[in-house]
């Protein structure tokens, strides 16, 4: 089995992030989002993984290397533009050959990997090889208008598939991450773009389901975030958070105080500062006189001074300093958020496109 992920898309839900990196790249728990997909992928014994690129390919290029920090062998596809799921696969096709493969979308973020997702579909294809040409994974969901909607016979079959319905038919949204067989490539043949202009999944799987292709599907229990946009992404920080082992490789001075679960990478220096877990603080940041609230990731070579922060993530090379209260905030690379002492006082910005900023006093 090979493995597909989805690593392109204009990511317009996190600009102004976006404008400048990739969304599959934006770190929670100081670990880029796509680097636990890989590992999944990694984990349920796949090996050769093709990642399908679009207008931040080199960085994502430049993050992943050949894949061998997981034990795999990238090839990268690039799509000349987000032009759909479904043409990825088009796109795909001599990469991925007769096998059978998991596709992975790169924004997605499953707690409990996919090593029994693939196991499902390896045994009941070895059983009979008819058994499914297809698998997907449904999760309840309380927003099913935000996703791809399974609507389920009498008998449990999964009968019809609508991306992003105004009346959704249930509850299970489609998680973004699908089994096929090669007869997926005659589906994604078959279709036409949807109405926003774009070749999707669902229609595919749709076509397999009408032209007599059984589609398995397993409901998902562990929890699953599509991370493209801001809450999500704060949710699927704190829980991650929420299992990072705690550690200290850093110095942290005798003013300093530790509490709960708290990860301190090498280079990294608290002085005269409280660190309230769960917290991730990366290589080189330096914490002094502040307060580092539950649930913050702060990446590398970072300066937090003076500052409170809580429920947040900012990314390398940020500067944070004099901000009374920072909270559910993501603030991207080399980004200064600073109190100025300039007279006359006032808020002083160089706001970039997209940006967003809400001022309590
Ligand atoms: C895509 C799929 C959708 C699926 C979702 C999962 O939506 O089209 O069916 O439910 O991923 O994350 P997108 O995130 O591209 O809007």
């Amino acid at each position: 089995m090979k493995g597909l992920i989805l690593a392109g898309g204009s990511g317009t839900r996190l600009r102004p992030i976006t404008h400048t990196g990739a969304k599959q790249l934006v770190p929670v728990a100081n670990t880029p989002i796509l680097f636990y997909g890989l590992q999944h992928l990694a984990d349920a014994g796949i090996r050769e993984v093709g990642i399908v690129t679009g207008d931040t390919g080199e960085e994502i290029r430049a993050a992943v290397g050949d894949g061998s920090t997981w034990g795999l062998e990238v090839t990268y596809l690039p799509q000349e533009a987000p032009l759909g799921l479904a043409h990825a696969v088009l796109i795909a096709r001599d990469f991925l050959g007769d096998d059978d493969f998991v596709m992975y979308l790169g924004d997605n973020l499953l707690r409990d990997g996919i090593v029994p997702f693939v196991e499902g579909f390896e045994a009941a294809r070895a059983a009979d090889a008819t058994s499914a040409a297809a698998q997907i994974l449904l999760a309840p969901v309380p927003d099913p208008q935000r996703f791809g909607v399974a609507e389920l016979g009498d008998d449990g079959s999964v009968v019809a598939l609508v991306e992003k319905p105004e009346v959704p038919p249930s509850d299970l949204a489609l998680v973004g991450v699908y089994l096929f067989d090669p007869t997926i490539h005659e589906a994604v043949r078959a279709i036409e773009p949807s109405d926003r202009g774009e070749l999707e999944i669902t229609d595919a799987i749709q076509w397999l389901i009408d032209a007599g292709h059984r589609v398995r599907h397993e409901i998902l229990h562990g929890w699953w975030l599509d991370t493209g946009k801001l809450t999500p992404l704060l949710e699927a920080n704190r829980l991650l958070l929420e299992i990072v082992e705690p550690a200290n490789a850093g110095e942290v001075d005798e003013h300093s105080q530790l509490d709960g679960r708290v990860a301190i990478a090498e280079g990294a220096v608290i002085t005269n500062s409280v660190i309230r877990g769960p917290v991730v603080i990366g290589v080189g940041t330096v914490v002094t006189d502040s307060y580092i609230g539950p649930f913050t990731s702060v990446d590398r070579d970072c300066i937090v001074e003076g500052s409170e922060l809580e429920h947040s993530i900012v990314l390398a090379g940020s500067r944070i300093s004099n901000v009374p209260r920072v909270i559910d905030s993501l603030i991207g690379r080399d980004a200064v958020v600073a109190r100025s002492e300039q007279r006359p006082r006032a808020n002083r910005f160089l706001v970039g496109d997209h940006c967003q900023i809400f001022i309590d006093t």
